[in-house]
C-alpha cells in the first residue's frame, strides 16, 4: 500500500460549499486554503476533494468540459497548485477527483465527436453506427442519446443523459460492426488520454485520485472482468511513473475493485454493501431503539476482506456527497457512536465536510446542478456566527445552495467551544486512531460478536502481539456478548464501564468501548 495511505484520515471537501473568499456566494480554492488549519486541528491529514474542473455544472462538476483546468469559479490551476503546496507543507496529502467515464456534451473530444466526418475523436465515446440501432439490455449504460446531431448513431450515456461514455470498448461483443474489443486503437487512445489527464495533476503534485464510477468503464461487461483488467493497466502505470499516488476507487465492491490493484474503495449506500442498514434505513442499526440489523453489512465486509490478505483496504465513509447526513437519521449521541465505529474500522476514514459538527441535511430544498434529493447534503458549511454562518459575505439569495436555516444550527465554533460536542468526541478519536497502530488502516479486524438483530458489535484489531477489543452498543438497552479474553486498560470509552463476569461481557445502553486485550 502506499505508505502515506496507512494512518490518512480523510477530510471530504466539496468545493462549492466550503468556504467563499470573493463574496460570489460559491466556495472556492482559496477558501480551501484558509481552512486548511481547521481540518489539520481536526486529526484529518488527507482531503478529498470534489471535481474542481471547468464544466457547464449540470451535475455539480461531474460532467467536465476540460480535465485540465480549474472551473474559473473556484480560482486557477495556479490556485489549485497553491493548495498542493499548502497541504504538503502541514503533512497532509489530497486527491482529486477523476471522472474517466464521461463527459459533459460540452467537451471538446464530444463536439468533435459527433460530427458526422471521421476525426480523431470519431471513437473517443460508445457510438452505435446506426440511429436506430441503441443500447438496450448492454450493461454499464444507463441510456443513450439519438438526434443530437448530424452522426448517424446513438451515443451511450453513463449517468445523467448529459454525460456521454468514453470508449473503453466492450468485453463481450455481440455485434462486431460497431462494438469495439478493449484493445482497438480507439479504447486504447481514450486509455492514453486519461492517463495523460493524471500525469498532469500528479506532477502538479496532487497525491492520488478517488475515481468516480470507476466500475463502469467498460460495456457489456456484466462481471466487470474488462473493466478490472482495464484498471490494472492504470495500475501499473501509476506504479511506474508515480508509486505514491494512492487511487481510491467509487466501486462500492471491493470484492472487484481490489482485484484491480486499487489501493482502497469504499462501502456505499448503493450495491451490494447494506450500507444503509447501519446509518439510514427505517430503523439503523445505530438508533437507540435497537431494531436494527448490521448482520448483511458485516457479512459482506468479510467477504471483501478476506480475499485483501486482511489488509485495511476497505472505507467505510462517515457521509458524502451523494446521500444523505448521519443526522437525518440518528441524533447527536447517536452520531458519537457512529464515528467510534468508524474511526475503529481497518482502511482509510472519510469524514464528509460538516459531519463532524452535525450539520443537517436539508429536506424540502430545490435541487441545485443535478443534486435533486442530494441537494440538502451539500448546504454550506457552518463556521460561525456571522454573516451566512461565516461561509460567504454574498448576500443570503446569492448562495450558490441555502443555508440551513435554523437558527440553532450547529457551527464549528459552537462545537469547537462546547467540550460535549460532536466535533470533541471526533477530534479525540481521531487522535487516539492517530496514536495507537493497532487502530489504523491495515491493522488486522476479526469480528467477534455480530448476530442478527442483535448488540452489541464487537471486534478486534490486531497489529503484531498487540490486540485491541472494540464493543459498540448503540441501542438502549445494556447488551452482552460471551467473551473469553482477558482484558487490559481502557483506552476509550463512551459511555459507563463494561462488566466481565464468568465469560459474559456486557456493556452498558449507547456506548463505545476500546480495551486492551491481555494475553
Ligand atoms: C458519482 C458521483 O459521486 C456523483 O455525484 C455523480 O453524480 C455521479 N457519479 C456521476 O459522475
Amino acid at each position: 500500500m502506499v505508505e502515506w495511505l496507512k494512518n490518512a484520515v480523510f477530510y471530504e471537501i466539496y468545493p462549492q460549499s466550503f468556504a467563499d473568499t470573493n463574496a460570489d456566494g460559491i466556495g472556492d480554492i482559496q477558501g480551501i486554503i484558509e481552512h486548511l488549519d481547521y481540518i489539520r486541528e481536526l486529526g484529518c491529514n488527507a482531503i478529498w476533494l470534489n471535481p474542481c474542473f471547468a464544466s457547464p455544472f449540470l451535475d455539480a462538476g461531474y460532467d467536465v468540459s476540460d480535465y485540465k483546468k480549474v472551473a474559473p469559479r473556484y480560482g486557477t490551476n495556479a490556485d489549485l497548485r497553491r493548495l498542493f503546496e499548502e497541504v504538503h507543507k502541514r503533512g497532509m496529502h489530497v486527491m482529486l477527483d477523476l471522472v474517466p467515464g464521461h463527459t459533459a456534451l460540452e467537451h471538446p473530444w464530444f463536439q468533435e465527436s459527433q460530427k458526422p466526418q471521421h476525426n480523431e475523436y470519431s471513437g473517443r465515446y460508445v457510438w452505435t453506427d446506426d440511429a436506430w440501432k441503441d443500447f438496450s439490455g448492454i450493461s454499464g449504460t444507463m441510456g443513450f442519446l439519438r438526434g443530437i446531431s448530424q452522426r448517424d448513431g446513438c451515443v451511450a450515456v453513463n449517468f445523467y443523459s448529459h454525460q456521454p461514455s468514453l470508449n473503453y470498448g466492450f468485453y463481450e461483443i455481440d455485434d462486431p460492426s460497431w462494438q469495439q474489443p478493449m484493445d482497438a486503437p480507439d479504447p486504447m487512445a481514450t486509455r492514453e488520454a486519461v492517463k495523460d489527464i493524471m500525469r498532469f495533476w500528479l506532477k502538479m503534485g496532487c497525491d492520488g485520485f478517488r475515481v468516480d464510477m470507476a466500475g463502469s468503464l467498460v460495456k457489456n461487461d456484466p462481471q466487470q472482468e474488462g473493466t478490472i483488467a482495464l484498471w490494472h493497466d492504470f495500475m501499473q502505470f501509476l506504479e511506474k511513473e508515480f508509486p505514491d499516488a494512492a487511487m481510491i476507487s467509487e466501486w462500492g465492491q471491493p470484492d472487484r475493485s481490489l482485484r484491480s490493484g486499487f489501493h482502497m474503495d469504499f462501502m456505499l449506500h448503493f450495491g451490494p454493501s447494506h450500507y444503509t442498514d447501519l446509518f439510514h434505513a427505517d430503523h439503523p442499526y445505530f438508533s437507540r431503539e435497537g431494531k436494527g440489523n448490521a448482520k448483511a453489512f458485516i457479512d459482506y465486509y468479510k467477504k471483501c476482506y478476506e480475499p485483501t490478505n486482511r489488509k485495511g483496504m476497505i472505507c467505510v465513509p462517515s457521509g458524502n456527497h451523494d446521500m444523505a447526513r448521519l443526522t437525518n437519521w440518528l441524533d447527536k449521541e447517536e452520531v458519537k457512536i457512529v464515528f467510534a465505529f468508524l474511526l475503529s474500522l481497518p482502511g482509510a476514514p472519510f469524514i464528509y465536510y460538516g459531519d463532524e459538527i452535525g450539520m443537517r441535511y436539508l429536506k424540502d430544498i430545490v435541487s441545485v446542478e443535478g443534486g435533486y434529493h442530494r441537494t440538502g447534503a451539500r448546504s454550506p458549511m457552518q463556521w460561525d456566527s456571522g454573516l451566512n454562518a461565516g461561509f460567504s459575505d454574498a448576500s443570503a439569495q446569492e448562495l450558490y445552495i441555502p443555508l440551513d436555516p435554523d437558527e440553532n444550527r450547529p457551527t464549528a465554533e459552537k462545537e469547537m467551544a462546547d467540550p460535549d460536542s460532536i466535533y470533541h468526541e471526533v477530534k479525540k478519536l481521531i487522535a487516539l486512531r492517530q496514536s495507537v497502530p493497532v487502530l489504523q488502516s491495515e491493522a488486522e479486524i476479526e469480528f467477534l460478536y455480530c448476530e442478527e438483530h442483535a448488540y452489541p458489535l464487537a471486534y478486534r484489531r490486531t497489529n503484531g502481539d498487540s490486540s485491541v477489543l472494540v464493543v459498540v452498543n448503540p441501542s438502549g438497552n445494556e447488551a452482552s456478548f460471551s467473551y473469553n479474553g482477558k482484558l487490559g486498560s481502557v483506552l476509550y470509552q463512551n459511555g459507563a464501564g463494561y462488566q466481565l463476569d464468568n465469560g459474559k461481557l456486557t456493556v452498558p445502553a449507547a456506548s463505545a468501548v476500546f480495551v486492551w486485550e491481555e494475553k
